[in-house]
């Protein structure tokens, strides 16, 4: 990235030294993978001559190209790649006629969010904890100036390098940060996505008012996380595992998140969806071929983990800089 590009001139306040310094690594760990990631990015390059003329994530399913657009051969390559960036865990895609049938159906989410969606046009953004990209394409409908993905992982980094590559869209960007890099950011998003991951802070709280620096003012938090079901503002502190899901620490109430984004400094904080989880919402596919929400639960008790822990709700909230 070109540090006189208009991306960091839409980043003004960004901490363009130290950013510097972390791209100049992310580009030494990106060309010395390991076997593993190497090919995936190998995958990417033998890709990027696929442009996609049709593109569509107005709807469910992310739709990038029509199987028309591209010859047989292609269709072929492209099928082996997908299949290599298994597992997909967020989707549904459909990319050049292929369709993606992912864990999460993700699209399940961004409807809860659509009530209390504040305007994304003109708007710069981030989606912390991004993924394949997913939400990125469901909010490019909605003709952000710039969407910034953070993901740490290269499996997901280039996913979405491949989707994108495909797509075209100049106005979303993944950074190979996490959201203990967001201070880097300084008054930098109007609007930050913050999803399924407060659970896996070791401090939710801190991770709330890094967020909070980076937001300009009159911004707008969303967050969604994995809670327990209650009224009090109390969270879960697991031994080990929760949900057979490791790098769990504090599994909130919604009031407890509420309290939370309160106490790191959001102004008008509301909880405004909060549902049971399901297996018609997680579960195991074609395009993941793993253990999925069915096997996180008691087999005779859906109330509980297989832990024993009460067993997860989603909790939504909207907060206000
Ligand atoms: C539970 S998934 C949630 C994905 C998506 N935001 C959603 O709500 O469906 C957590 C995501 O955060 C990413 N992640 C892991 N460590 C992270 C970190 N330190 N900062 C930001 N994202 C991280 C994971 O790779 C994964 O894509």
């Amino acid at each position: 990235m070109n540090f006189d590009s208009d991306y960091y001139k839409l980043l003004a306040k960004a901490n363009h030294a130290e950013l510097q310094q972390r791209q100049e690594e992310n580009v030494k760990r990106l060309t010395s993978l390991k076997k593993g990631i190497r090919s995936l990015r190998e995958r990417v390059e033998s890709l990027a001559h696929l442009k996609a003329d049709h593109l569509d994530f107005s709807g469910d399913v992310v739709t990038i190209g029509h199987a028309d657009e591209i010859s047989p051969a292609d269709q072929q390559q492209l099928l082996a790649a997908l299949r290599d960036f298994m597992p997909w865990r967020k989707g549904p895609f459909s990319v050049f006629g292929i369709d993606i049938d992912a864990e999460w159906r993700s699209n399940r989410k961004w409807d809860r969010l659509l009530p209390v969606l504040p305007d994304l046009k003109d708007k710069v953004v981030a989606d912390v904890g991004s993924n394949n990209g997913y939400y990125m394409f469901r909010m490019a409908h909605h003709n952000p100036r710039l969407v910034v993905g953070f993901e740490p992982y290269l499996h997901h980094y280039f996913t979405f390098r491949m989707l994108n590559g495909f797509a075209g869209c100049g106005n979303l960007e993944l950074e190979l940060l996490g959201v203990e890099d967001m201070g880097l950011f300084r008054e930098s998003f109007d609007v930050v996505f913050l999803m399924g991951i407060l659970y896996h802070r070791i401090s939710p709280l801190e991770c709330l008012k890094e967020i909070k620096k980076s937001m300009t003012p009159g911004g707008t938090l969303i967050v969604e996380s994995q809670a327990i079901p209650g009224q009090d503002p109390v969270a879960l502190f697991p031994e080990g595992r929760y949900a057979k899901v490791p790098g769990t620490y504090f599994v909130p109430t919604g009031a407890c998140v509420r309290n939370w984004m309160i106490r790191a400094g959001f102004d008008q904080v509301e909880i405004f969806c909060s549902h049971p989880m399901g297996s018609e919402e997680q579960r195991c596919t074609e395009w993941m071929d793993f253990e999925s929400y069915a096997d996180f639960i008691d087999p005779q008790n859906p109330q509980l983990t297989v832990e024993g822990y009460p067993a997860p709700l989603r909790v939504y909230l909207k907060g206000m800089v």
